[in-house]
């Protein structure tokens, strides 16, 4: 952590306060960066390397609607083989950074059977189906508290804001509860009934980890879903990875025009 912290201090001589995670297809936000700072992953001493096809694997640090942000262009996943420890080691760079509010953004599969492929769904709340959990092992008490309280995870003053936000902009957006599976299967048809009568409305393979260490060292967390394509087994079809970014890129201008108007309102 030091040698990371050290390297970007060096790299960097803007202080980001608000930090963003893209997900699958929802990269292009970071192109939208002025006086970026582009750095990949793997030149960051200490950094994992991300290995999913449609993450570009890199930091982007500049200024988003006048606001200095870090963003990841492409996260790391659990399924790739890390620990959630090493999944979730970029928030705790961005808290040492000086972040203080932290945008996460996903593609997600909907449970939820009134939603549509396309649609936005601000997260309200997360089930953690991960069966791991990125706290197990030492508390480092400078960090935060052995047991995070988990009931206000997802900011609700950013959850009105982004409402309000797509009110103004008139995109329509969803509310709901993400739930993390480890993947990289996707779901059979059966999970999908018992998640959404655990009571998830869309599903994915991140977002949850990264949430619970921002909530332990004290981020205030917006989570935005964007819904690729319905779960297992709610259409005929199979799922794929391909349908997954094509959502996403049709989606594009909306998550775009919607993630920097929440930025521009942040303060
Ligand atoms: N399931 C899990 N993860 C996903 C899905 C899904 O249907 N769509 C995008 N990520």
């Amino acid at each position: 952590m030091n040698n990371t912290i050290k390297f970007l201090k060096k790299t960097v001589t803007v202080q980001p306060e608000i930090g963003l995670i893209l997900g699958s297809g929802l990269g292009v936000l970071a192109e939208e960066i002025e006086n970026p700072v582009k750095i990949p992953y793997d030149e960051i001493p200490g950094f994992p390397v991300s290995t999913v096809e449609g993450h570009a694997g890199q930091l982007v640090i500049g200024t988003l609607q006048g606001k200095q942000v870090i963003t990841m262009q492409g996260r790391f996943h659990y399924y790739e083989g890390y620990s959630l420890e090493r999944v979730t080691f970029p928030i705790r760079v961005m808290k040492e950074l000086g972040v203080k509010s932290l945008i996460v953004t996903n593609a997600a599969g909907g449970i939820n059977e009134t939603f549509t492929p396309g649609d936005l769904m601000i997260i309200t709340d997360h089930i953690n189906n991960f069966g791991d959990n990125p706290l197990i092992g030492p508390n480092d008490p400078a960090q935060g508290v052995r047991f995070p309280d988990m009931s206000t995870a997802y900011n609700k003053k950013l959850v009105k804001l982004a409402k309000e936000v797509a009110h103004t902009l008139e995109i329509p957006v969803k509310e709901g509860v993400y739930v993390g599976n480890t993947g990289p299967s996707y779901e059979t048809p059966a999970e999908i009934r018992m998640l959404r009568f655990f009571g998830g409305d869309a599903v994915g393979m991140s977002t949850v980890p990264e949430v619970i260490v921002a909530k332990h060292c004290d981020l205030e967390v917006l989570g935005i879903s964007c819904i690729s394509n319905m779960a297992a087994g709610i259409l005929d079809q199979p799922l794929t990875h391909e349908e997954v970014i094509e959502t996403t890129e049709m989606v594009r201008a909306n998550f775009l025009s919607f993630v920097k108007e929440i930025v521009k309102e942040m303060n």
